[in-house]
C-alpha cells in the first residue's frame, strides 16, 4: 500500500507565481541551496558535506550516485519493504534485500539505500543498527528523506560520515513530484549530478523550473506546513475509527496492522484548518 499526501490550495496558489525562465544562473543556485539548508534543519548536518546538486528529485540522485559507485562497491542492499523504486535503479547492478533481522549479513564495502522515515511510517528502530554495521564493514548509506516533514519532533544528525549522500525533495510531502525538486549533498558525488551545477564549467544545466518552484515554496511553506495541522486530525481520526496512527500522518494501522492511507479521508479537514 502506498501513501500519498495532498498539494493545499495555498500552495496550489504560489505555484501560479513561479518565474519561467530558459536557463537559470548562479544566484538561482545559492538561492536554491540557502533555502533548502533552512526548510532541512531538523535534519541539519548535511549540508557540511563538501558537496551538494540541484536533482531531478530523489530517483536522479539515486540513479546517479548508484551508477557512480558501481565500480567500486561490492554489493547494493535495500529493504525489502522500502521503496519499490529502488530496484528498478538497481535492476542493472549487483544488488540484495535485506530484513531488520539480516543487518548482520551486511558484508565489507556494501552500499545501502535506505529511506527515513520510511514505509514502516517512521525512523525505524533498526536505524541505528543499520549505521553500526556500515560502519563496521566499510559500508555507506545513501539516506532518502522523502518523509522529511511529514512527521513531528523527528531529528537526524545527517553529518555522520556513514552517510555517502543524503537527498530531499517536495515530492512526497506536498505532492510536487510532477516537478522534480530535489537536492542532495554528499563527500564524493557523481560527476553527473554536481557538473551541471559547477561553477568552473557554468553550464548552469540543472532544472530551472523545478529550482523556481523550490525557490517559491520553500521560502513560504515550513517542512511542517501541513504536518502540525495533520497530526491532530489524524489523532482523532484514528480513535474515531478504531486505528493506530503512524508517525507519518497520512498513514494509519488496522486491527491486522495492515496499513491504510487516510489522506483522502482528512484532507478537507486539514485544508479547512489551514485556511483558517
Ligand atoms: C521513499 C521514497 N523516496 C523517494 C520518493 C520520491 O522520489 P522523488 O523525489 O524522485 O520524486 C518517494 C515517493 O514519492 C518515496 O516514497
Amino acid at each position: 500500500m502506498t501513501v500519498w499526501s495532498f498539494c493545499p490550495e495555498q500552495i496550489q496558489a504560489k505555484l501560479k507565481t513561479i518565474d519561467i525562465k530558459n536557463k537559470g544562473g548562479r544566484p538561482d543556485l545559492i538561492e536554491y541551496r540557502k533555502l533548502w539548508v533552512d526548510w532541512i534543519k531538523d535534519f541539519s548536518g548535511c549540508e557540511n558535506k563538501k558537496q551538494w546538486a540541484v536533482s531531478n528529485g530523489i530517483h536522479d540522485a539515486i540513479t546517479n550516485q548508484v551508477a557512480y559507485k558501481s565500480k567500486s562497491v561490492d554489493t547494493f542492499y535495500i529493504f525489502s519493504n522500502d521503496y519499490k523504486f529502488y530496484n528498478v535503479i538497481l535492476g542493472p547492478y549487483n544488488y540484495k534485500f535485506l530484513t531488520p533481522n539480516s543487518i548482520k549479513s551486511i558484508r565489507e564495502n556494501s552500499y545501502i539505500i535506505v529511506s527515513q522515515p520510511n514505509h514502516e511510517g517512521k525512523i525505524t528502530d533498526w536505524f541505528e543498527p543499520l549505521k553500526e554495521q556500515c560502519r563496521k564493514t566499510n559500508s555507506k548509506i545513501f539516506l532518502d528523506c522523502a518523509f522529511y516533514g511529514t512527521t513531528l519532533g523527528d531529528t537526524i544528525d545527517t553529518s555522520d560520515p556513514v552517510f555517502d549522500a543524503v537527498a530531499f525533495s517536495l515530492s512526497k510531502n506536498f505532492l510536487l513530484g510532477g516537478w522534480r525538486v530535489g537536492i542532495v549533498f554528499g563527500d564524493k558525488l557523481a560527476p553527473s549530478l554536481t557538473v551541471p551545477i559547477d561553477h568552473y564549467y557554468d553550464y548552469n544545466y540543472f532544472n530551472i523550473a523545478a529550482v523556481e518552484c523550490g525557490k517559491i515554496v520553500l521560502s513560504n511553506f515550513k517542512s511542517t506546513y501541513i504536518t502540525e495541522v495533520a497530526k491532530p486530525i489524524q489523532l482523532k481520526y484514528c480513535v474515531e475509527n478504531n486505528l493506530k496512527p503512524a508517525d507519518i500522518w497520512m498513514w494509519a494501522f488496522d486491527s491486522t496492522g495492515k496499513k491504510i492511507c487516510i489522506t483522502s479521508s482528512i484532507q478537507y479537514k486539514i485544508q479547512e484548518e489551514l485556511n483558517k
